[in-house]
């Protein structure tokens, strides 16, 4: 009886450890503060890019504009950039992106980009 009633809390206590640390990295972005970070500035690049392909735009990475990562299995970064349009007369928007890298694998993926209003 009593073993079973051990291990019965030790499966209790790995849920609740399990399930906080997923909220964890779930809280877990960290602005960036260098954003001329060559790094940052390539993944920024990289979204225009993916995104021009998607959609046939022909936008043109200007700057990061500010932007955070998050550490899950590789890591998010979500990143506010500014780029010209040049099929609207090279007018310049800003951009909320996000690209999950993962660079021991050499993955890199665009998860979405969308045009801030304003
Ligand atoms: C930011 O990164 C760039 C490129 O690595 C470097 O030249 C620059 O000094 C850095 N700026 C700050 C404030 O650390």
């Amino acid at each position: 009886m009593a073993p079973k009633f051990f291990s019965l809390i030790v499966v209790a206590f790995s849920i609740l450890l399990a399930s906080s640390s997923i909220k964890a990295s779930f809280a877990g972005w960290q602005a960036i503060s260098n954003l001329t970070d060559p790094k940052v500035v390539e993944i920024g690049k990289f979204a225009v890019k993916e995104h021009n392909k998607r959609v046939n735009a022909l936008l043109r990475f200007e700057s990061i504009v500010k932007g955070e990562t998050q550490i899950v299995n590789g890591i998010n970064y979500r990143l506010i950039i500014s780029a010209t349009d040049a099929l609207a007369t090279n007018a310049e928007s800003n951009y909320r992106v996000v690209v999950w890298d993962k660079p021991w694998k050499k993955e890199r993926r665009l998860i979405s980009f969308e045009k801030l209003l304003g």
